[in-house]
């Protein structure tokens, strides 16, 4: 029957999930330096658009709120902020930027699925984007719950990482690196290297139970989706 079996293009920018303002802040000089052009979505009054323009090389704010707009445009003069609504692909395009890391930050509790439609829209509308950073706590819930029946078991190698995770977990106790846009951060390797148990605790809750794992990488949503861990990271 057509459709079955049918496989998809799992590659894509990777994604940054936190939780809370803190983690979010955190992200910025981990992951921004200076040949960044950042945009931040849901700036707010540009606290963390400060931040970004301390590491970026160029940064703006947007807010769909006229009243947050105007006062970060008024507190930080240095920083270009813009009234603008997340969804309005046209208007961001119109600020004419090669955004190379968005910052999402619509209000932490968005639901996963008008979530990811966005982060796809961003994906095609700005090429150059490498990296996504995003503060939503379901989304951070659902891909710490989350993994993939393993490439190995369906005898396909499609997502490079899934392949490394599995590799990594099947070492049984050893650790790797997963790199992402030229971060390095520890891919915990599993306790139990049980592999393809589709028990939940199998490939997943081995990779989140390594103590002193940076980031956990998932193939999630047609796009590499990374589970910042506050910890160690440094
Ligand atoms: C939690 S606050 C952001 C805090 C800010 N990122 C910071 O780190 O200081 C969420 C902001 O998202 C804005 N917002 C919510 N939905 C939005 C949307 N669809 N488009 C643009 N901004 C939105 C709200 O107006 C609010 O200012």
């Amino acid at each position: 029957m057509p459709g079955r079996g049918q496989r998809h293009e799992l590659g894509g920018v990777p994604v940054i999930v936190v939780e809370n303002v803190q983690d979010y802040r955190d992200c910025v000089p981990y992951y921004v330096n200076k040949d960044d052009v950042c945009l931040e979505l849901g700036c707010a009054q540009g606290c963390t658009t400060a931040v970004l323009a301390e590491h970026a090389k160029e940064v703006v704010g947007v807010d769909k709120s006229a009243f947050n707009f105007k006062v970060a445009e008024g507190r930080y003069t240095h920083i270009e902020f813009h009234e603008i609504a997340a969804e309005d692909i046209s208007a961001l395009l119109r600020l004419g930027k090669r955004f190379t890391k968005i910052f999402l930050d619509i209000s932490g509790s968005q639901p996963v699925g008008p979530l990811a439609a966005l982060i796809e829209k961003y994906e095609r509308a700005f090429p150059d984007v490498s990296l996504f950073v995003v503060k939503a706590y379901r989304l951070k819930k659902l891909v710490g719950l989350s993994t993939v029946f393993p490439e190995e078991v369906l005898g396909t190698t499609r997502n490079p990482s899934t392949a490394f995770m599995i590799k990594a977990a099947g070492a049984g106790g050893g650790g790797g690196l997963h790199e992402v846009n030229g971060v390095s951060g520890g891919l915990g390797a599993g306790r139990s290297g049980r592999r393809g148990s589709g028990r939940r605790g199998g490939l997943g809750g081995a990779l989140r139970g390594h103590v002193g794992a940076v980031a956990v990488a998932l193939a999630a949503f047609g796009t590499g989706l990374v589970v910042g861990r506050a910890s160690s990271r440094r």
